[in-house]
């Protein structure tokens, strides 16, 4: 028995499964069944999968569902989404009907400008190295016009390269600091054979590069979303209570950082189930909301909520970086689908899209956080992963869930239902 191995890229997809089998699983048998059981069956489908990433033994299934009903801008989309999590699209769903009645949701692109940088150390004289960034500039932009020729004629290319002094943070560092429009593609493989064909003429003219790579920080790629509705118009017997008490809510997430992460963290169960829908890089967008989350130097809410002359307007602002062609946005069956049930949108689209499912999301939890509690209706969703966990048959789920209804679930309620029923008393 081994936990440690040598050429493991090169065993074949059977040789890696039996060395896992024989080191790992508690059951060979049974820990092969599982992995061979998440196999697609269409070979080549499997071999698009294999293919994305090394040493692929299996798939890992997270559903793919659908929330209806979104009304953006006034045009009707269908979101798809695709997340573990219990009840995240129940409250997409319920938020985008409570607001498709209300003018439904507004959203607007800032920005799209997208960052890279050339960071590099020097030691000399600074304004012999002003001369010669100002002389070498525009050969740096020209040295990549192989690269930006496609991109140039989609509108696109480096905006601009500036050389920014960062002594004062660290000895010796500079960097250039170059912005991209990268259209409709997310843009990570063109932003960064652009930066390192950049740094090759700085290293050709001996200035010691550490690194070239884009930025998730992405502030200048930014989208505003918005629903606002007369206070009257919500369907609560106190709708003034109601609207004060959801600006509280987002106020101490403003407020408070350990409230901050949560609210915030909600609002990406939104955002990152329809980037993983599409095919786009949730790790990337994720790094990047967050730090613009504490961009004044705490972290704070991406929503805000307030109540003005009688109106109630609750909105989201922040940084996404989204394509809607190249990466896995094609190559990727459902993610291509997505993009087809999303009716094929521009990259400025998604990001409207995406802060809308985020502020969908912030909404219907602020909504039970205040009103009903969030559990009642997680652990209503959740009653079917309990019932699951504890093996119970069809007959079983049904007698419980009718049991359950208008009630509280709780792991331990639902352990006690099912032993009655199993044992009769
Ligand atoms: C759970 O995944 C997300 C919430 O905690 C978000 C929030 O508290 O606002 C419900």
């Amino acid at each position: 028995m081994s936990k440690t191995v040598k050429g493991f890229s090169k065993f074949s997809k059977e040789e890696k499964i039996n060395w896992l089998a024989s080191n790992f699983f508690r059951s060979e048998k049974e820990g092969k069944k599982v992995l061979s059981q998440y196999l697609n069956q269409d070979e080549e489908l499997q071999q698009l999968h294999d293919e994305f990433i090394e040493n692929t033994v299996s798939n890992f299934y997270v559903p793919y569902a659908i929330a209806p009903n979104f009304l953006i801008n006034g045009k009707a989309y269908t979101i798809p989404m695709a997340i573990e999590e219990s009840s995240v699209v129940a409250a997409a769903s319920l938020s985008a009907k409570f607001w498709s009645e209300r003018g439904g949701f507004s959203a607007r692109v800032i920005s799209m400008t997208k960052v890279g940088q050339v960071h590099f150390m020097y030691s000399g004289d600074k304004e012999d190295l002003i001369r010669y960034f100002e002389e070498v500039k525009p050969e740096l932009i020209r040295g990549t016009d192989d690269i930006t020729e496609n991109m140039r004629k989609r509108g696109g290319g480096i905006v601009d390269v500036v050389l920014r002094n960062k002594t004062e943070k660290l000895d010796n560092y500079y960097q250039l600091h170059v912005t991209f429009e990268t259209g409709d593609s997310m843009g990570a493989n063109f932003i960064n054979s652009c930066l390192e064909s950049i740094a090759r003429t700085f290293e050709r003219d001996d200035i010691e590069i550490v690194m070239s790579i884009l930025s998730n920080y992405v502030p200048e790629c930014r989208v505003y979303a918005e629903v606002s509705c007369p206070i009257e118009n919500f369907a609560s017997e106190r709708p003034e209570f109601f609207a004060q008490k959801f600006v509280q809510a987002v106020a101490i997430a403003d407020a408070e950082p350990y409230r901050a992460v949560t609210h915030n963290k909600g609002i990406m169960n939104g955002i990152d189930a329809v980037i993983l829908a599409t095919g786009n890089d949730f790790r990337a967008v994720a790094a990047g909301a967050h730090a613009y989350a504490s961009c004044n130097g705490t972290y704070k809410s991406l929503t805000q909520a307030r109540v003005e002359d009688g109106k109630f307007v609750f909105s989201i602002e922040i940084p996404l970086s989204l394509g809607t062609v190249g990466g896995l946005t094609k190559l990727h069956p459902l993610a291509r689908l997505s993009l087809e049930i999303l009716q094929n949108p521009t990259a400025e689209e998604l990001m409207q899209i995406v802060a809308v499912a985020g502020l969908a999301q912030n909404f219907a939890a602020i909504r039970a956080l205040t009103t009903t509690g969030i559990q009642q209706g997680h652990m209503k969703m959740h009653l079917k992963n309990i019932l699951n966990q504890l093996e119970a048959n069809l007959h079983e789920k049904e007698l419980i869930t009718k049991s359950f209804q208008g009630k509280t679930v709780s792991h331990s309620a639902v352990a006690e239902a099912l032993h009655k029923i199993r044992t009769g008393h």
